[in-house]
């Protein structure tokens, strides 16, 4: 059974529509950053602190590589997908869904986040740097572009549920 994975930038609503999709889909849910924090016994800002993004990279695509084998919804990290290796492994083992959202409304939400180390060593604009470089890779993982912006977040779920299930036999 396939999974289905949520791509994106930081503060695109990932984790917000897995939980909702879960719900609509009847489809268990997992976030990634929350099953590495739990696998890792540290937080991400512990994990990049101590051991260097690079060493978080590798635990991203061991996470990828290795998770159990059951048709589930998955928020990825927003830097998952940039990886070309885990953009393979996203497509082959389900259907990918880039939720494209608005450099402006993303920073709102993700400005003052303790949680997001990247958020706190960039400035704003090295952060709408990062967003737009990393839209290709978003595109090139996904096989559907999700446009929230305007969409409240049950249209947005009902969306892909309608994708999901339009999808279903390919
Ligand atoms: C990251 C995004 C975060 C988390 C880590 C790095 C990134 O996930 O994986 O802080 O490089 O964009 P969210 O997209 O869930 O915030």
């Amino acid at each position: 059974m396939r999974k289905i994975y949520l791509v994106g930038f930081m503060g695109c609503g990932k984790s917000a529509i897995g939980r909702r999709l879960s719900y609509f889909l009847k489809m268990p849910y997992y976030d990634m950053d929350h099953e590495i924090v739990r696998q890792q016994g540290m937080s991400i800002p512990e994990i990049f602190e101590q051991y260097g993004e690079a060493h978080f990279r590798k635990i991203e695509t061991e996470f990828l590589k290795n998770f159990r084998d059951e048709a589930c919804i998955i928020s990825t990290g927003g830097g998952v997908a940039v990886n070309g290796e885990n953009r393979k492994i996203m497509r082959k083992t389900g259907l990918v869904f880039f939720l494209d959202a608005k450099f402006e409304d993303i920073y709102m939400r993700i400005r003052n986040d303790k949680n997001r180390p990247i958020v706190q060593i960039k400035t704003e604009q090295e952060l709408e740097e990062l967003y737009h470089s990393r839209r290709k890779a978003y595109r090139d993982a996904s096989h559907i572009q999700v446009l929230t912006v305007g969409r409240s977040l049950r249209q947005i779920v009902e969306y892909i549920a309608f994708q999901v299930n339009r999808l279903k036999g390919e």
